[in-house]
């Protein structure tokens, strides 16, 4: 039980308080964590079959082996997640095996198929960007000790990732041809893919456990700010179009699309002319799940249930 109530430790956590047990906890901040790390979690686990379908193209040997350094870096990441969470009195086996697909917390991007090159040093550029404007924030700002100290490691591969993603755009694009628009293709659905991924606009957002109990810093249209921040000037350098642009009068990236709005997953096809839909509308896609959401879970644990088989006892 915390020595705590749920006003006592909002404000604590404010003056710069860090927890660094599970001891400390009150019910409310218990609970946000734990959302907080699964979507984590989930999101680092998920990212490794998608990456994996996508590096299948991968140009060379080497190349391959670069993306499957990443792939090993997300499953590690996933574990330190899990692993605070087993912590918290979770249970890893459960929350990795015990999970229908649909169940899994990662965003709606990671349910979709990536399937070329471009597609994957596109998500490391995009997707691993959004990993680290998340991460960083709650890295600075984290009232959760061990958090902190575990996001250290994470984020210095994530710098990585995303080096991966930038360095391969700016060679595709150099490229020009068809190289140059197979990126500009994944550019254009992966990009309101991302922010959408941040959710909610401040002015819809009521109330905020994660901001309460000080799990991080930062609104989701602060991050969205920080996000495109970097990644409107890498895509305007490289002469990749994006559907946003710098608005000097505010000082703020502005989205040149009706956000937000429908997503037709098997076209790979962002809806602009059908204009704005209600979030409930994309809240209502998100449950859904995408295309590939039971194939990449699956594609997780395969090897688990192989082993278990093989384990069983021979009947006589
Ligand atoms: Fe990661
Ligand atoms: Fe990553």
């Amino acid at each position: 039980m915390s020595r705590f109530t749920e006003d006592e430790i909002k404000q604590k956590v404010h003056q710069g308080y860090i927890l660094e047990s599970p001891d400390e906890m009150t019910e409310g901040y218990r609970k946000a964590l734990i959302v907080q790390l699964l979507v984590q979690a989930d999101t680092e686990l998920i990212s490794a079959p998608a990456y994996w379908m996508a590096a299948q193209d991968a140009p060379s040997t080497n190349t391959m082996v670069s993306a499957v350094a990443i792939i090993q870096d997300e499953l590690a990441h996933a574990n330190i997640a899990y692993r605070i969470l087993e912590d918290m009195g979770m249970d890893k086996e459960q929350l990795v095996y015990g999970r229908q697909p649909h169940e899994f917390k990662h965003p709606y991007g990671f349910d979709q198929p990536l399937e070329s090159w471009a597609e994957l040093v596109t998500a490391n550029g995009f997707f691993d960007r959004a990993g680290i404007t998340l991460l960083s924030d709650v890295f600075k700002n984290t009232s959760y000790g061990p958090l902190k100290r575990a996001l250290v490691k994470v984020d210095l591969e994530e710098t990585f990732h995303l080096r991966h993603g930038e360095v391969w755009m700016k060679r595709l694009s150099a490229a020009g041809g068809e190289a140059k628009e197979k990126l500009q293709r994944a550019v254009d659905w992966m990009f309101p893919m991302t922010i959408e991924w941040f959710g909610l606009p401040d002015d819809m957002k009521r109330h905020n456990g994660q901001l309460e109990y000080r799990l991080k810093g930062l609104t989701n249209d602060e991050l969205r700010q920080v996000w495109m921040s970097a990644t409107v000037p890498l895509c305007d350098s490289l002469g990749l179009k994006v559907p946003a642009h710098f608005d000097k009068e505010s000082g703020q990236y502005v989205l040149d699309f009706p956000f937000p709005c429908e997503y037709d997953a098997e076209k790979k096809h962002w809806d602009f002319a059908g204009g704005q839909i209600p979030w409930e509308q994309v809240f209502a896609r998100w449950r859904k799940r995408g295309p590939m959401n039971k194939f990449y879970v699956d594609s997780v644990r395969r090897s688990h249930y192989a082993l278990n088989t093989l384990m069983q006892p021979k009947v006589a």
